[in-house]
């Protein structure tokens, strides 16, 4: 144990070497994980369910690491994760009282005392999240999607630039992208298995998510922060919260994002105060440069089919993708030629920390997908807009929309967008009624 420890000491010492050496030039130097220290360094910004998940696949990666900084907006959120935390690793965390911070602003204080932050919060705030922590020059796990709107989705993509100039790890959390039966298909796909892919279909189908109803001692901020999937400048709508999986799966296949989109979406079953802003329907269609079409649905409807998966159609044959581990390609007679066989796979969700800890570890920098995260996410956002206007919306035009939905001013006692009509309800969009409102 103790052998295994110095040897570690003195690799770290040499290979740090190296990886300043790599980055010379670059303002990395002395902030990110550096030589001489032979733990990695975490904080967890947002102290959810997985937030929490992620720690656990920190510890779970191989390398030495340790959670010295947490941050909520909620102290009761922080402290029991705090507390699930503790119980599981003891003194192998090191979060003092001091580096437990509480609030609108806590994630630059835990950002800053860091190596490597994880940044599970509600997506709404992960641009400034992830911009805060390049700015700071720290490695950053981050969950996907990496923004609600536009204007987030750009700040992403010039954080990402800026990432590369100072050889950041940035892992985004579409493990798909680490799971093997994806990972195995989509070479041999890529490497033309089965011809050229011209259609598809991707699919979230499920019961939906929690609802957390409103307490009588909650501002409107605090009430739509917590209950913060129903709320669009919070969320972005499960298109994009969780559809961006299987958009992803499309994007990687193809190697390429939608010239444009249209579908139609509504509200069928989730209506009522506690359902905030969001649909719970949306059928979209994707078209890429080649013409090739995607077909895309998600919905959250209690008792009825399921399916989450995604299948694609090619000149020289077809695949089935999904994440239950199954992965299978056929040639154009219909006769299997590849076929999954999970052999002890690797959880996706361990696999991304695994990867990204090491490259950390090594002083290497292998991961730039903040690019792909952000531009998979654009995909449900654009989705959105065209569901929630009826109007077909090219990519380029998508990718200049100034709609921003973050609260212009973001404070306890402030009112987010949106606020509830004299019904008692948030309103929803109509396509074709005020589409300015959503592009
Ligand atoms: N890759 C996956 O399969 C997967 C699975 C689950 C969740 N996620 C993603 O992880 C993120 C978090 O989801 P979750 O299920 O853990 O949600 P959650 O509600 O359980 O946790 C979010 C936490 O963030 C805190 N928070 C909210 N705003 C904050 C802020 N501004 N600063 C600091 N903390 C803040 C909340 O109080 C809460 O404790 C989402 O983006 C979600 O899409 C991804």
């Amino acid at each position: 144990m103790m052998n295994d420890k110095l040897k570690r000491r003195d690799f770290i010492k040499t290979s740090g070497t190296l990886a300043t050496g790599a980055i010379v030039g670059s303002s990395i130097v002395g902030s990110a994980y550096a030589a001489g220290s032979d733990i990695i360094k975490i904080a967890l910004i947002g102290c959810g369910g997985r937030g929490t998940g992620a720690v656990f696949d920190a510890y779970a990666s191989g390398q030495t690491v340790q959670l010295v900084a947490m941050a909520d907006v909620f102290q009761e959120n922080l402290d029991k994760t705090y507390k699930t935390i503790k119980a599981k690793f003891g003194n192998k965390i090191d979060v003092p009282e001091s580096r437990r911070y509480v609030g609108l602003e806590a994630y630059k204080s835990a950002i800053a005392d860091a190596d490597v932050v994880i940044l599970t919060t509600p997506p709404g705030f992960r641009p400034d999240h992830f911009q805060e922590a390049v700015k700071a020059g720290k490695h950053v796990f981050m969950e996907k999607p990496v923004a609600v709107d536009v204007p987030g989705i750009r700040k992403v993509l010039d954080a990402a630039k800026v990432a590369k100039e100072k050889k950041l790890n940035v892992v985004v959390g579409f493990q798909r992208r680490f799971q093997t039966n994806y990972r195995e298909a989509i070479k041999r796909i890529h490497d033309g298995a089965i011809g050229d892919v011209v259609s598809g279909q991707v699919y979230w189908n499920s019961g939906g998510v929690w609802v957390r109803p409103r307490k009588p001692s909650q501002s409107e901020m605090e009430y739509q922060i917590n209950n913060w999937y129903y709320f669009n400048w919070l969320c972005g709508d499960h298109i994009v919260e969780q559809h961006v999986h299987n958009m992803d799966v499309a994007n990687w296949i193809k190697q390429k994002y939608p010239v444009s989109i249209q579908g139609t979406g509504s509200r069928a079953h989730r209506i009522g105060e506690d359902y905030g802003e969001i649909y719970d329907n949306f059928a979209v269609e994707m078209t890429y440069e080649d013409g090739t079409v995607v077909y895309s649905q998600c919905r959250h409807f209690e008792g009825i089919s399921n399916r989450v998966d995604e299948t694609f159609q090619a000149t020289a044959g077809r695949a089935f993708l999904s994440a239950s581990n199954q992965a299978i390609l056929w040639d154009k007679n219909g006769r299997e030629i590849y076929k999954h066989k999970p052999k002890g796979d690797p959880n996706p969700y361990q696999q991304e920390h695994v990867e990204l800890f090491e490259a950390i570890a090594k002083g290497d920098y292998k991961f730039d997908t903040a690019e792909y995260g952000a531009y998979s996410t654009l995909t449900g956002i654009i989705g959105r807009a065209a569901c929630y206007t009826g109007k077909v919306i090219k990519w380029e035009e998508g990718l200049k929309s100034n709609l921003d939905l973050m609260p212009e001013r973001l404070a306890w006692d402030a009112t987010p967008r949106p606020v509830k009509g004299e019904d008692g309800l948030y309103p929803a969009a109509i396509p074709g009624i005020d589409v300015e409102k959503y592009i």
